[in-house]
């Protein structure tokens, strides 16, 4: 009898140990700056977990389809297949990136490009009463507040697998969440796709379009070459949905540029491009007055791509 309740209580010490949060503080977990969680750095060398293309959950497509990289620290990981269920603290990233094709060698289907955006998701019960919160964060965001519940949190609530998780979708966990019992086949279900959720939800971005006005001038002499330069490469920057150079009529040094983006994100994004930053470089010593940007936020119009989509 002794010994059964000894057995017991080691029993119930080492699951609470399995699903307690470690104590090692060099291990990835969420961290806050006051209300806010600081950006995960090494994502990158955690357990990648699967990869979607252009996923959507609303029958109408928009824009051009993004690749979702989602990762869960080791730890975490290590934790999940021993359990079927996720340690307190874990931390979830889905990175955003562009896609292409027909570049390089490649003929058909789409490789991954340029970070446009992430997504993070943690599991943190004694910071959130609703345990799981959800932040987005774009390409220089250091830090950032927790997302409303209707953004994030409630299609999770409602289409998850396992806890929070669509694990559905990660076919390695699947397995495991099945053999403990805490997977919900109802997930499975097809009445996500008929579900209008408006446009799809790792757009981290705002579903505003983001526009810019700027008036350059040149130096003396220089417009053309500038012109040049500022229409190099424009071709290649995902989200932008319109780029135009224009001449000033009556000031003979002065260029518009009017551009649109799918959002402000893929607006910020472009910046860090190589093509963009080289171009920046080379056109910095012909600018002799560069004017403040006003910025818009396009409605529509004509000549512009995809907007029956916003
Ligand atoms: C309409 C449903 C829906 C909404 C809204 C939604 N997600 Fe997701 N989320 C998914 C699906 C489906 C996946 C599976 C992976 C994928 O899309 O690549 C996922 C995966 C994730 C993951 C990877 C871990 C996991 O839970 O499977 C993170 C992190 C994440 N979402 C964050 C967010 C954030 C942040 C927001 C709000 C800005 C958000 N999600 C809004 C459906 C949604």
């Amino acid at each position: 009898m002794k010994h059964a309740i000894l057995w017991g209580l080691m029993l119930t010490l080492c699951s609470a140990a399995l699903h307690a949060a470690p104590q090692d503080s060099n291990l990835p977990m969420p961290r806050y700056a006051g209300r806010n969680l600081i950006r995960p750095e090494n994502y990158r060398e955690w357990i990648f977990l699967s990869s979607g293309l252009g996923m959507n959950y609303n029958p109408s497509p928009e824009g051009p389809e993004m690749f979702t990289n989602v990762f869960v620290p080791q730890w975490s990981y290590g934790q999940f297949l021993a359990s079927g269920r996720w340690p307190d603290k874990t931390i979830f990233v889905v990175e955003e990136r562009g896609s292409q094709s027909r570049k390089s060698i490649n003929k058909t289907g789409h490789f991954q490009t340029d970070f446009v955006g992430m997504g993070v998701e943690v599991k943190d019960e004694s910071r959130f009463p609703e345990k799981w919160a959800y932040f987005s964060l774009a390409a220089d965001t250091k830090a950032a507040g927790a997302n409303p519940k209707a953004a994030c949190w409630q299609c999770h609530d409602e289409h998850a697998a396992v806890e929070h998780t669509l694990v559905q979708f990660y076919p390695t966990l699947k397995r495991v969440a099945k053999k403990f019992g805490t997977y919900r086949d109802a997930a499975e279900n097809l009445s996500l796709a008929a579900r209008d959720d408006g446009p799809g939800p790792h757009r981290l971005r705002s579903t505003d379009m983001y526009g810019m006005i700027v008036k350059v001038t040149a130096a003396s002499g220089q417009r053309e070459s500038l012109i040049s330069i500022l229409l190099t490469g424009t071709g290649e920057m995902s989200g932008c949905l319109s780029y135009i150079v224009a001449k000033d009529f009556s000031d003979e040094n002065a260029i518009w540029i009017t551009e649109i983006w799918d959002s402000k994100a893929s607006h910020d994004a472009s910046l860090s491009l190589p093509s963009v930053q080289s171009a920046i470089a080379k056109a910095k010593p012909m600018i002799a007055v560069f004017g403040t940007p006003v910025v818009t936020t396009p409605v529509g119009g004509h000549g512009l791509q995809s907007t029956q989509n916003h």
